[in-house]
């Protein structure tokens, strides 16, 4: 008897103690109301959640304007931020002030954001002025959610709409898990990446659906131990490590697999892009499993001659040293002939380079798939088709 009442008292001191742990700070508490811009409400409620340990920033149902925000930290305690509404974008570029985001999160620890809600970036006027297909060295437009340096942190259940150029940039990050978003921007949108990974490590994505008009995720340069699992993917530029090789001193790519998930009519499937001419870096133990494409062009791809719109000096070999890379269980229905391109720099040949039961299948007009080795000698087991390496160039 009095064993169970101790049991009671210490399992209501325990509940009571777990509701008394998160302090919501609503936006509506600082004058944020639906349908007017909420920037100074969102900066205050964020100030004052910060500041307390344990807390939780509000955004429920509705729409609300949002100009550009930094939501910085460290804070106090854990910090969720919950948007059960839809943020909205300025239009037009000019109030960015130059600024290369919409809302950045930054230097926090056990950050959540979740709630299901939207962030629309509104990029419909700003894709039409992009002109990074002409100007290499163009203006980046801004990104709609950056994280910056945020670790032991959760990013579940969110949408990202029609941003002005990447949906979600994640730098100097870690242990960051993302799960469960949907991103989505029309397939012709420039520059419109779904999530960029760059400086950071042990971070997983999972279950995000993401169709953009550029690369459904891509990793850049100084990412370790990425985990990418069943992703959706299209319309878009699929899944890809790179580019690599185009500035001075790019750190090493290494410990990426890519597991599970569909690919449909992307233009490319899974590659690895580094630039010719390029400064000297590593990729390695990179690995692509279990991986569906429908009607994907491209399906498998690795182009170290990577060079869009005419942009490089010089032809001479990518200086990017790709090895240990794995494709296997790769199946479904390529767009284009060649199914499969490995194509490796003469400078550094691609090492312990793996290809194990790939199924693509190609139904157009001349013959059946096949598929491409440059600079590369890949070890092939299980199902070929197409046969590996049978196009010589
Ligand atoms: C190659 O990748 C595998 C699988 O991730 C890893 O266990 C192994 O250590 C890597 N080998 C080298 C030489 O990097």
């Amino acid at each position: 008897m009095g064993e169970n009442l101790s049991i009671v008292t210490i399992s209501l001191l325990l509940f009571l103690a777990s509701t008394n742990a998160v302090q919501v700070f609503d936006i509506k508490s600082y004058g944020g109301q639906p349908n007017a811009d909420i920037t100074q409400a969102l900066t205050k409620a964020w100030t004052a959640a910060c500041a307390v340990a344990g807390s939780k920033v509000m955004i429920s149902t509705g729409t609300y304007k949002l100009g550009l925000v930094t939501l910085l930290g460290p804070c106090k305690g854990a910090i969720e931020f919950n948007l059960q509404g839809t943020l909205e974008a300025p239009s037009d570029v000019a109030s960015f002030k130059g600024k290369d985001f919409w809302v950045t999160f930054q230097h926090i620890d056990s950050l959540t954001v979740s709630g299901g809600g939207v962030f629309d970036g509104k990029g419909l006027t700003a894709w039409q002025k992009n002109n990074c297909d002409q100007e290499s060295d163009c203006k980046m437009l801004p990104t709609s959610i950056r994280f910056d340096f945020v670790t032991n942190s959760i990013v579940s259940d969110i949408q990202s709409k029609d941003s002005k150029s990447f949906h979600i940039n994640v730098y100097g990050c870690k242990s960051l898990k993302i799960q469960d978003v949907t991103i989505t921007a029309p397939g012709n949108s420039p520059n419109t990446d779904g999530i960029h990974i760059g400086h950071s490590s042990s971070i997983t994505i999972t279950n995000a659906k993401v169709g953009t008009g550029d690369d459904c995720i891509s990793i850049g340069d100084g990412t370790q131990d990425v985990t990418i699992n069943q992703v959706t993917c299209g319309p878009g530029h699929g899944i890809s490590i790179g580019s690599l090789g185009k500035y001075q001193n790019e750190q090493p790519v290494s410990g990426i697999r890519v597991i599970g998930g569909t690919l449909s009519s992307t233009t490319n499937g899974v590659r690895i892009k580094t630039w010719p001419a390029s400064t000297p870096g590593t990729a390695s133990d990179i690995h692509f499993e279990n991986i569906v494409m429908n009607n994907v062009a491209n399906p498998i791809l690795i182009d170290q001659g990577y060079c869009p719109n005419g942009q490089c000096s010089s032809k001479s070999p990518s200086k990017v040293k790709i090895s240990n890379v794995s494709f296997k269980n790769i199946r479904g229905t390529s767009s284009t002939k060649e199914a499969m391109k490995l194509i490796c720099s003469s400078g550094v040949p691609c090492q312990q380079v793996v290809v194990a039961d790939i199924d693509l299948a190609y139904k157009g007009a001349g013959g059946s798939a096949s598929s491409t080795c440059v600079n590369v000698k890949p070890a092939v087991s299980g199902k070929q088709n197409p046969p590996a390496c049978t196009t010589k160039q």
